[in-house]
């Protein structure tokens, strides 16, 4: 079956609102809307509304970084799906390494936001990835495993195919030291052989896998080669419009 790439810039903690609206003026210059590669930008809570009212009539889907599993309440700091959903998030990263590791996130907290945001019609891209001492110690697989097992418990077959699976070694992540090709489809392959065990081969078939950690226009091309790689979750190189236009132009030659 032929899945659809999916292109994701993260921007963490950068970009104002200005800059969000500086980058987006000079992405859309060099950016050709196309029905190969989806491209979804995921600013900060902050610089939502001002991208959506620039990205109104493209292609381009915007993201929230994160998201919190209640409603709404008592909970200062946090940003609900409802909210997500008024700003015209389509999207949202859930159990991003960094979260898990600055913020103390657990795999049941990050299983309650892949259920809320199911619920609601969010699609949540769910981040896994071992740390550089368990692919040493030859734990890679069962790291993975573990987390998609916690994070997708209780989800649906029916629910998981709106699900997106970011595959995203921890030490590759803002290193400048990206998985090989080779070893990125290793563990992306595992993931599709546990989705398909778990969920059926339509579903395995059907979902999207991402690649991420330290994407550049230059690995590009040879990661998007793989077999089950079906897109790029970008950090650092999704900052400059440049950069990141050209990550999206070699995703559509792929
Ligand atoms: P990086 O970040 O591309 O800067 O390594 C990727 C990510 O954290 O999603």
């Amino acid at each position: 079956m032929e899945r659809r790439a999916l292109v994701a810039g993260n921007w963490k903690m950068h970009k104002t609102p200005l800059e969000t609206e500086a980058f987006i003026h000079s992405f859309l210059e060099s950016w050709e809307a196309n029905d190969r590669v989806e491209v979804v930008l995921l600013p900060p809570f902050t610089g939502l509304e001002r991208a959506r009212g620039l990205l109104t009539g493209t292609a381009v889907v915007l993201g929230g970084q994160d998201l919190y599993f209640e409603d709404r309440g008592a909970f200062t700091g946090e940003i609900s799906v409802e909210m997500l959903r008024a700003c015209g998030c389509r999207y949202a990263l859930v159990g991003h390494s960094e979260r898990r590791a600055l913020f103390h996130e657990d795999d049941l907290l990050v299983n309650r936001k892949i259920r809320a945001a199911l619920a609601s019609d969010l699609h949540p891209i769910l981040c896994v990835g071992e740390i550089l001492e368990e692919r040493r110690r030859g734990r890679t697989e069962e790291k993975v495993l573990s987390q998609l097992g916690a994070g997708l418990d209780g989800v649906a077959g029916k629910e998981m195919r709106a699900v997106v699976i970011a595959y995203e070694p921890v030490w590759a992540i803002g290193t400048g030291e990206t998985a090989t090709a080779k070893q990125a489809q290793e563990v992306v392959r595992v993931i599709r052989g546990w989705v398909a065990h778990t969920y059926g081969k339509d579903v395995s078939e059907a979902i999207r896998i991402l690649y991420g950690g330290s994407v550049t226009p230059e690995n590009t091309a040879s990661l998007l080669e793989q077999r089950d790689i079906d897109g790029l979750l970008v950090g650092g190189a999704s900052l400059s419009p440049d950069s990141f236009a050209r990550i999206v132009r070699a995703a559509m030659r792929g």
